[in-house]
Parts: structure tokens; C-alpha cells; sequence
């Protein structure tokens, strides 16, 4: 079934698991990212940035995640992630994306409540869920870069406000993840995280998914994440298998001997960490 935000994220709470939002990059990986979700028997967020939903086309994305939730019988948020133009996210909402993120996390506080806000009215009026940003992650985000000195973690006052005065359905935060860290591994401030899980009570979600330590992730699901981004790893690991299997091949061979490899292993990529984030083995599992 095609689901929102909001609705997926109430089962994960019920279930005291996070729910995985996976990033593609193009329809390839898509049906087995889809089809991986349905093996572990757990629902999916699939989310693009701008710019893949511009390369692939608003509509179609969302005619083909509809159709492979319908068909696969599998629950599946369509998330447009990390949105600063109103413009973009009202195009995403108009062609049926059933969630959006809109970033504010750059602006003043006020500027980013102000803003924020208004998405939210927009999208609620159409039965889409909003995650709202604040704190700065590290990494790149949408080719912008957060250095480690300009890095702002979430205040858990301001997140307090911030929820109360945008009503927001889920809130990004920042306590120690980069975007894109691929090659080491990071710490994440579970204090600061505790803290904020203790003033808040909507969903909270982690971005920089990849630089977490998988050790880590009971802990951080057993705090209030719900969302658990995950797109570096997939994509890095996508590539990997391509460069494979197109630096081996015939010109004239069936380009779906060079793609198929590369998908299977984003679908053993997510199926693995979807069995984490089930969290089975934690004492406080509901
Ligand atoms: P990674 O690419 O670092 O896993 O982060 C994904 C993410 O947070 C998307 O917003």
C-alpha cells in the first residue's frame, strides 16, 4: 500500500523499530530496494532528492512506487528528502509524493519555523507528512557543504518549539552524523539524542545514515528514531558493481546483464539493514 510518513512511522513507534528511507538514484535500484522491504516483512520510505526527481519526473516516480507497493503488497512512503524550494515541494506534493522534507536547518531559527510552517499547511491540506530539519548535519547535502566547524547540534528547546509552533510529523536532528561518510564512521552524541526523545514527542529521524556505527543503531531506534536515512552506502555500492560488470562487458550484451548485479546488491544492502532497524534483539522490542 502507498503510505505517508506519518502513517509508516506510527507503526515503527508501535513496534519500537525505525523505519529505513532509502535514497535512489534512478528506477533501477528501485523495484528490488522495494522488493527487499517486502522479504524482511517491513514497511519502506523511499525517498529522491530534487534533482533525481526532476531526471526521472515527478509523476513517474510516483506511478511506479504506487504500482510496485500495489503489486508487491508492501508498504511504501514516497519522501521527497532535503527540499528547500517551496516551488519543488509543491510539485512534489501535486504529483502525489506522499511525504516531504523541507530543510530549513540553514536559516535563523524563526526564518526556518516560519518557513517550515508553510509547507506544512500546504502539505497537510493534501494529506502529505512534513519532516522538518533543525541543527546542521555534517557531509554534503544537496552539494552543499557542512564543515565540522559549522556544524550546530539540535537544542532540545528549540526542537520543543520548533514542533509545537510547525507541527511537523517528524523532525531531523542533528547529534554527530555527516552525509556521505563512507569510508570511517561516526560517533553519535546518544545524550544529546536521549535529551531530546525526552521533550519531544514526534518521530525523530537520522540523516547520514552510512557513517553510523550498525552497533549504534539499537540504541538510537531505542531513543525515538523512526527514520533512519541511508543513501551513500547504496549508492557507492551500486556503482561498485557497475563499474564491474560495464568495464567487463560485450557493447552489444544486454545492458541488463551490467544493471541486475548492481541492484541485487542494493537489495542485500537494504535487507540487511532493515533486519536492524527491526531491532529484534533489543531487551525493549514491543
Ligand atoms: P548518507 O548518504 O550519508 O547515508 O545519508 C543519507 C541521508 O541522510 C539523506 O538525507
Amino acid at each position: 500500500m502507498y503510505k505517508t510518513l506519518k502513517e509508516v512511522t506510527k507503526t515503527a513507534e508501535e513496534l519500537n523499530m525505525t523505519i529505513g528511507a532509502f535514497n535512489t538514484h534512478n528506477l533501477e535500484m528501485l523495484p528490488e530496494m522495494i522488493r527487499g522491504a517486502k522479504e524482511e516483512g517491513s514497511p519502506i520510505i523511499i525517498q529522491t532528492s530534487i534533482d533525481t526527481a526532476k531526471y526521472i519526473g515527478y509523476k513517474v516516480m510516483v506511478a511506479v512506487v504506487k504500482e510496485i507497493a500495489t503489486d508487491e503488497m508492501v508498504d511504501v512512503a514516497l519522501h521527497l528528502d532535503h527540499a528547500r524550494d517551496f516551488d519543488e515541494i509543491k510539485a512534489a506534493i501535486d504529483a502525489g509524493y506522499s511525504s516531504v522534507m523541507y530543510d530549513g536547518s540553514h536559516l535563523p531559527f524563526k526564518e526556518n519555523i516560519v518557513k517550515t510552517k508553510a509547507v506544512v499547511e500546504y502539505a497537510h491540506a493534501h494529506g502529505v507528512s512534513v519532516e522538518g530539519e533543525l541543527g546542521t548535519i555534517g557531509g554534503t547535502e544537496e552539494g552543499i557543504s557542512v564543515s565540522e566547524e559549522d556544524k550546530v547540534y539540535t537544542r532540545p528547546e528549540d526542537a520543543v518549539e520548533f514542533v509545537k509552533e510547525t507541527k511537523v510529523d517528524a523532525l531531523a536532528i542533528a547529534i554527530g552524523t555527516n552525509h556521505g561518510q563512507f569510508k570511517s564512521k561516526t560517533e553519535v552524541n546518544i545524550p544529546l539524542l536521549k535529551e531530546i526523545h525526552r521533550v519531544v514527542s514526534i518521530p525523530l529521524v537520522i540523516h547520514g545514515g552510512t557513517g553510523v556505527k550498525e552497533e549504534d543503531y539499537s540504541e538510537l531506534i531505542n531513543n525515538g528514531i523512526r527514520k533512519f536515512n541511508v543513501g551513500t552506502e547504496l549508492l557507492v555500492n551500486w556503482t561498485k558493481e557497475a563499474k564491474d560488470t560495464f568495464g567487463n562487458t560485450e557493447i552489444n550484451k544486454s545492458l541488463r546483464h551490467n544493471v541486475i548485479p548492481a541492484n541485487m546488491k542494493v537489495k542485500e544492502i537494504v535487507k540487511h539493514k532493515i533486519r536492524l532497524f527491526m531491532n529484534l534483539d533489543s531487551p525493549l522490542k514491543k
